[in-house]
């Protein structure tokens, strides 16, 4: 199939994203987070698409977006007060909510969990875009699964042209990492994707929140994730990543002594300085936002390099940060190197 290319800012573009939507295609979608693969979200075969094109296993649910608030009670049982506290707080915005699901909410969006997640985006074009539809959108991050989630439309296209209906592109995004997930279906409520909007201000709204351990620590063996999508292999460049503990000086050495021209270093802005492999930066030291926004570009550079073997250097696990830590880890296969 020929993917059609379709411009955020021309409105007709955004009608004819619509229309696509409308008659059950699959189109890419800008939002402020990564863009999505969006679906009709009402329309199961519509949904059944997404997961063909993406190679998801069908076990894994989906995020329901929507650019109303109206549109949000059907598609749950009911609106708790600490969910319309979080919707205040964060929405428009890049969190997605977990409530028990409504009876409109198609099994393959659910993948069989009696739960749904869904988000407001406050991205102006995906708003459009869900407006135009009539409908709210189904979209998962618009990698091919166990990819890095793409932050652009190129990065997007790399991934899924010949297999979707049309990408629609907003320029890069403004986060970079996909939305923080919580779920108000357990209690106390619990953090399953830290992202965006952080842990502390999560807590600032609701009081006590839990951190799933499976947002820092490989699943165990035969252990079921709150969330499905954490037991699989995520945010996979070509390359074999490793992440460095320790000093930017430790850092420097362990690298500088992997010469072999097969080795790059995912690093901060300016440690290039001084490393004697190709270095592809990911934001300043203590930049977390920045080190968010580029991250995923960053796992995408390293394999246009055709490095084999990535050092990483260790996000700090705070603030946003902790969602930078916790795709690189991912990306890493929970491989850390603790370097002196
Ligand atoms: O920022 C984002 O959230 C992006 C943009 C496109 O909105 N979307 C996104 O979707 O990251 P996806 O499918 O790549 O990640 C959704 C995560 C998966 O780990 C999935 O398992 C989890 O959310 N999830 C979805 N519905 C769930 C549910 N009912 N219960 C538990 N986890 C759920
Ligand atoms: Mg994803």
């Amino acid at each position: 199939m020929e993917t059609r290319r379709l411009q955020a800012g021309n409105p007709a573009d955004v009608i004819c994203a619509g229309e696509i939507l409308r008659a059950g295609g699959l189109v890419g979608i800008p939002t402020e987070t990564v863009y999505g693969l969006a679906a009709d979200a009402l329309n199961g075969s519509a949904v059944a698409g997404i997961f063909r094109a993406k190679g998801r296993p069908m076990d894994n649910p989906l995020i329901v977006h929507i650019s109303d608030l109206e549109q949000w009670r059907p598609l749950v049982q009911e609106i708790p007060e600490n969910a319309k506290k979080l919707a205040e707080a964060f929405w428009p915005g890049p969190l997605t909510i977990i409530l028990p699901k409504g009876d409109c909410i198609p099994d393959e969006v659910s993948a069989g969990l009696p739960t749904v997640a869904v988000r407001f985006p406050a991205h102006p074009a995906a708003r459009a875009v869900i407006d135009a539809a009539g409908t709210p959108l189904a979209a998962p991050s618009g990698n091919l699964s166990g990819r890095p989630s793409p932050t652009t439309a190129p990065a997007m296209l790399a991934d899924m042209d010949g297999r979707i209906d049309a990408v629609l592109d907003g320029g890069p995004c403004r986060v970079g990492v996909e939305s923080t997930v919580i779920s108000l279906a357990t209690q106390p409520p619990r953090l399953l994707r830290p992202g965006g909007i952080t842990l502390e201000q999560l807590r600032e709204v609701l009081g006590e929140v839990e951190m799933d351990e499976a947002v820092l620590n490989p699943l165990k063996a035969g252990e079921h994730p709150a969330s499905p999508g954490m037991k699989y292999k995520h945010y996979s460049p070509k390359a074999n990543v490793i992440i460095l503990d320790g000093t930017y000086d430790a850092y420097c050495r362990y690298v500088n002594s992997h010469q072999d021209g097969k080795t790059a270093a995912l690093c901060y802005d300016g440690d290039e300085a001084h490393l004697e492999v190709p270095a592809v930066c990911y934001g300043g030291n203590e930049d977390y936002s920045q080190q968010a926004k580029e991250i995923f570009e960053a796992l995408r550079k390293l394999d246009e390099l055709g490095a084999e073997t990535v050092y990483a250097r260790c996000p700090e696990p705070e603030g946003v940060g902790l969602a930078v830590y916790n795709r690189l880890i991912r990306a890493a296969g929970f491989e850390v190197l603790h370097v002196e």
